[in-house]
């Protein structure tokens, strides 16, 4: 049987950490990190997801900035929103009274408004979201590094170097690689490495897939997109030490597609029907959790595994824009 991430407790454990390290800068400074989460209409999906980040931001002593514009909003009132974010002083950072360090637009956005021109307009230094095209760009390049990793690929770099913390010997900790030297340490005296290993990313979303898969490029492994004109994924999934599912179908990877011993990390979030619930359905996994278990080395479950990290990559984004500015 796997080895089964709880993501929940992990999640707990930085949290922690961050709002630790949220009392010692309003201790020494007199100000917290702040963090604008910008939402356009009415999703519910997108209400949920903003009202966990920004429960979370209170819980952890996070000011955050609440812009809630309506789904005809013009794309240049929209813009012109991020631009007064971006030079706000309270809003603004380095030196200047507040230490808002981060901007957040919830996606998706509505048909008629650009996200990628939305995007390109938030400062690079409050990029919290690592969305920007230069931070996706540097993400992409050699021996360069982005201001922010995108939260939820950002995910599997602090879910490992918790593990390897743990004495887990794990392959994927050489993630921690990237964003922890105490990690590297660890890791070469474990002998672990990744190089050459096979990592198979489902899904090639802006927001996962392509980010997760150019964080695995960075770190050495031999890296695979299977995506919804693959032709067999199966059969390129079989193959995995590393299988990255984000794919939005619920339970398509089956136990019988994971190589025994595998790492599998599920990221998908899909709802179904179940009468038996409630509020009459519930979530699951890209992966096919009750089989692949029996066959991978390591998994993460849904609920409880990748989601709970996603927000609190978020809020040690922002932490980390802060300290940038001020120590
Ligand atoms: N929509 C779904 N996930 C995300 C995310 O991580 N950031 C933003 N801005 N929008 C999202």
């Amino acid at each position: 049987m796997a080895t089964v991430i709880d993501g929940k407790a992990v999640a707990q454990t930085i949290r922690s950490e961050i709002a630790e390290e949220v009392r010692a800068l309003s201790q020494k400074y007199g100000k917290v990190p702040g963090l604008a989460v910008v939402i356009v209409g009415n999703r519910k999906d997108s209400q949920s997801y903003v009202g966990m980040k920004r429960k979370a931001c209170a819980e952890l002593g996070i000011k955050s900035f609440d812009i809630d514009l309506p789904e005809q909003v013009s794309e240049s009132d929209l813009i012109k929103q991020v631009h007064q974010l971006n030079v706000n002083p309270d809003v603004h950072v380095c030196g200047k009274k507040c230490m808002q360090s981060g901007i957040l637009v919830q996606l998706p956005l509505p048909k008629h408004i650009n996200e990628e021109k939305v995007l390109s307009e938030i400062s690079l230094e409050k990029d919290v979201d690592g969305f920007h095209p230069l931070n996706i760009g540097k993400l992409a390049m050699k021996d360069r590094d982005p201001l922010f990793l995108p939260c939820t690929p950002k995910v599997m770099l602090l879910k490992f170097s918790f593990m390897v913390s743990c004495n887990v010997d794990f392959i994927l900790c050489w993630f921690a690689v990237v964003m922890n030297s105490a990690c590297i340490e660890l890791l070469s005296r474990s002998g672990v490495s990744i190089k050459g290993k096979k990592a198979v990313v489902v899904g090639r979303s802006n927001i996962v897939g392509l980010p997760a898969s150019l964080l695995l490029l960075k770190a050495d492994a031999t890296v695979t997109i299977v995506h919804s004109r693959t032709t067999q994924p199966e059969s390129i999934i079989r193959e995995a030490d590393i299988v990255i599912a984000a794919a939005g179908q619920p339970m398509m990877i089956k136990g019988s597609w994971i190589k025994p011993g595998a790492a599998v990390i599920d990221v998908g979030t899909n709802a179904v029907d179940d009468p038996t619930k409630k509020s009459g359905y519930r979530l699951v996994g890209d992966v096919d959790f009750e089989e692949a278990s029996k066959v991978a080395g390591w998994i993460t479950p849904v609920p409880g595994g990748v989601g709970p990290m996603t927000v609190t990559m978020l809020l040690h984004n922002t932490l980390e824009g802060a300290k940038r500015c001020f120590e």
